[in-house]
């Protein structure tokens, strides 16, 4: 009996996304995440676990308030709207989630409440004074060292500016060795490796600061319990809803005892910190088990670029799915990106995969085997007879799939899971040509074409099984075709020979037409700017008809200069002969500028405006004769000028003609 309670508390799974910004329509990038997490529930549920599956919405902080205001309607409005535009997408995607927590939701509100009083009472949380430079887009506080072009946020590449508040702190320093041990104890904890390194290195290794975790400059947050003026940070509210998910610090707790400690954090790597440094920190605090494993997963980029609403490169998912249908996408989504690195997305690449590996390979295999065992057999199943050596590859083959695809799903390795079903389905497709069922057809030659026949829809139904996880449309369209009913067992693609003779099959349309790809182009295209127009149409609208409120406008105190203090910044004209981007930062540019006769180095957070290659051979403005700064161990002398407006379009400044670098500007 204890030994079963044993195996039943084994099988239990528990995965999370991040609660994702109901500040704009969420992109394939946040698709990508969410995509992965139901991939990995469908295949543990299939495998016997019992799977709990989190996803949500992050709804405080300064950034939605002040996105509300832009668009005259209050913070609750505002992210109500988004976030059911949000559930749609997942309705329409098929996402098996457990719970969707909204960090609005009273019952979450309530438990953060309680955890920030907790830590408080036990001393974790103290109450200090904080100043820094501060960014208001990422609400973030900077260190001087982390700053970038003097005062630039390392984040978004923005300004900062100084502010200063009375706040609660967290005692994050005192767990730095902690961390490390955590780390070293447990490697598999932060996945993949790289970025295990990078947590050591970036932030353990010179020891860590304590974290404030309290705001007073803005209300759209939760009220700490004891100190109304203060709302809890983003961080703690956010990362906590992994606990509040499961029911923790209400009246019934029965999933959080059933399933924390989460099995799998997934997360974009730009928030690994604060999942591997931050959360098991604030978990130790409170006393409670720590997750096992957080993976930091690639960026997909648009086509080299990062996505942005302002350069107007969003890739939405909706046009994709309505046009090629949920499982295309998925497919694409895990095939085509290594999911610990960045990968670029382009249409090209999403319609060249739907022609060779869909419609190619696997709705090929599908069709011609459906079709064959009803042209040579009436649509009734054979049963198979001599097994030859060829036949005996096949059945090696397809058997030991499964055990090769666990191996890389275990590691999260759906590319490369998803390479190994295709080589058995192209395997397949070769022993079609192989065998020639047509030429035993045509002699006569019955007995060995009955094999050739059972061999492929036995293959094919193996096939069925491995995809299920990623796409459970097809299989459950394969399977029906097969005539093969029941549920779905991922033991059941280890044993050949499970599909009974005399089963009927059931021929279906073709499941993955071949496309033009320059045609299916322009659709695309069109599909995605016309859904850009009616999202940014639809926001203008509510803007006019509803009454806009106030916007809290911060005026900054202007400090006049004389014509002394101007002429102490040294401007000349620069020519961009190299640049690269930075090796150990993603905003960061390394320019080489000649300036005259001098060459020299100069560090820029501009490269979510700009591509390294685009930049060489044009002229710059720089500040020649700014101290130099160390940027993520690259030294840069000086800094280029750039321009920035208020939605965060940036351009680098220049001058009207040209004129020779070196020049002085005045
Ligand atoms: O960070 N490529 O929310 P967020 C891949 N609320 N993944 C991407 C992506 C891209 N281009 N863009 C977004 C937040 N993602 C916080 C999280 S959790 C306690 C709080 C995915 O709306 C990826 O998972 O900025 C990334 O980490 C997440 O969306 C960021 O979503
Ligand atoms: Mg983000």
């Amino acid at each position: 009996m204890f030994h079963k309670e044993r195996m039943i508390a084994l099988k239990n799974f528990y995965l999370t996304t991040p609660i994702y910004y109901p500040s704009d329509n969420l992109h394939i990038g946040h698709t990508y995440t969410t995509v992965a997490a139901d991939t990995i529930k469908r295949y543990k549920k299939l495998q016997g676990y019992d799977v709990f599956f989190t996803t949500g919405s992050d709804e405080h902080g300064q950034k939605i308030q002040e996105k509300a205001a832009q668009a005259g309607m209050s913070p609750q409005a505002y992210v109500d709207k988004i976030v059911a535009d949000i559930k749609v997408l997942w309705n329409m995607l098929e996402i098996d989630y457990d719970s969707f927590i909204r960090s609005t939701d009273p019952k979450h509100e309530k438990a953060i409440a309680d955890i920030f009083k907790k830590l408080y009472d036990k001393g974790e949380i103290y109450k200090d004074q904080y100043e820094g430079a501060y960014c208001t887009p990422c609400e973030s506080f900077w260190s001087d060292s982390q700053l970038v072009d003097g005062n630039k946020c390392p984040d978004c590449g923005r300004e900062t500016h100084l502010a200063k508040e009375e706040a609660y702190f967290f005692r994050l320093s005192k767990y730095r060795d902690k961390l490390l041990k955590l780390y070293e104890d447990n490697p598999e904890f932060i996945q993949p490796e790289s970025r295990k390194n990078e947590m050591i290195n970036n932030f353990l290794k010179d020891g860590l600061d304590d974290l404030s975790v309290s705001r007073s400059s803005f209300d759209w947050g939760i009220k700490v319990p004891f100190d109304e003026k203060h709302v809890v940070y983003v961080w703690i509210d956010a990362l906590s809803c992994y606990l509040t998910a499961l029911g923790y610090g209400t009246e019934d707790e029965t999933n959080f005892n059933k399933f924390w400690p989460a099995d799998v954090h997934l997360v974009g790597k730009e928030i690994v910190r604060f999942h591997t440094i931050i959360w098991p920190a604030i978990l130790m605090a409170l006393d409670l088990p720590l997750p096992k494993k957080v993976f930091g997963h690639g960026w997909i980029l648009f086509e080299d670029d990062k996505m942005s609403k302002s350069k107007g490169n969003v890739i939405y998912p909706e046009p994709i799915i309505e046009l090629y249908g949920i499982d295309a996408f998925k497919y694409f989504l895990m095939r085509e990106f290594s999911f610990g690195q960045d990968g670029s997305f382009s249409r090209e690449k999403f319609l060249q995969r739907l022609n060779s590996d869909l419609a190619n390979d696997l709705g090929n295999l599908v069709s011609r085997t459906v079709s064959m065992v009803e042209k040579y057999n009436g649509g009734i199943l054979p049963s198979p007879k001599a097994v030859e050596e060829l036949d005996q590859t096949l059945i090696t083959q397809a058997t030991e799939t499964a055990g090769k695809v666990e191996e890389l799903m275990d590691k999260l390795n759906f590319s490369n899971a998803l390479e190994e079903i295709w080589k058995l389905i192209r395997r397949t497709n070769k022993y079609v040509d192989e065998t020639m069922p047509w030429i035993l057809a045509r002699d006569g030659n019955t007995e060995r074409l009955d094999t050739v026949l059972y061999n492929l829809s036995e293959s094919l139904r193996i096939v069925s099984i491995l995809i299920q996880p990623f796409m459970v449309r097809t299989s459950d369209e394969i399977r029906k075709q097969l005539g093969v009913e029941g549920a779905v067992n991922w033991e059941d693609a280890k044993t050949w020979g499970f599909l009974k003779e005399g089963t009927k099959l059931q021929k279906g349309g073709i499941i993955f037409p071949r496309l033009d790809i320059k045609v299916e182009l322009e659709r695309l295209n069109t599909a995605n700017n016309k859904l850009i127009e009616k999202r940014t149409g639809a926001r203008k609208e509510t803007k006019s008809e509803e009454k806009k409120p106030e916007a809290p406008v911060e005026v900054e105190p202007v400090e006049e200069i004389t014509i002394d203090d101007f002429a102490k910044v040294q401007l000349k004209v620069a020519k961009v002969i190299a640049c690269e981007d930075h090796p150990k930062a993603d905003k960061l540019l390394v320019l080489t500028l000649k300036v005259g006769e001098e060459i020299r180095t100069v560090v820029s957070g501009i490269k979510q405006w700009y591509k390294a290659e685009d930049l060489v051979g044009k002229k710059v403005i720089v500040v020649a004769n700014l101290k130099p700064v160390k940027l993520r161990g690259v030294e840069s002398r000086g800094m280029i000028m750039a321009a920035e407006d208020a939605d965060g379009n940036l351009t680098l400044l220049s001058t009207l003609e040209d004129i020779a670098d070196g020049s002085s500007i005045s």
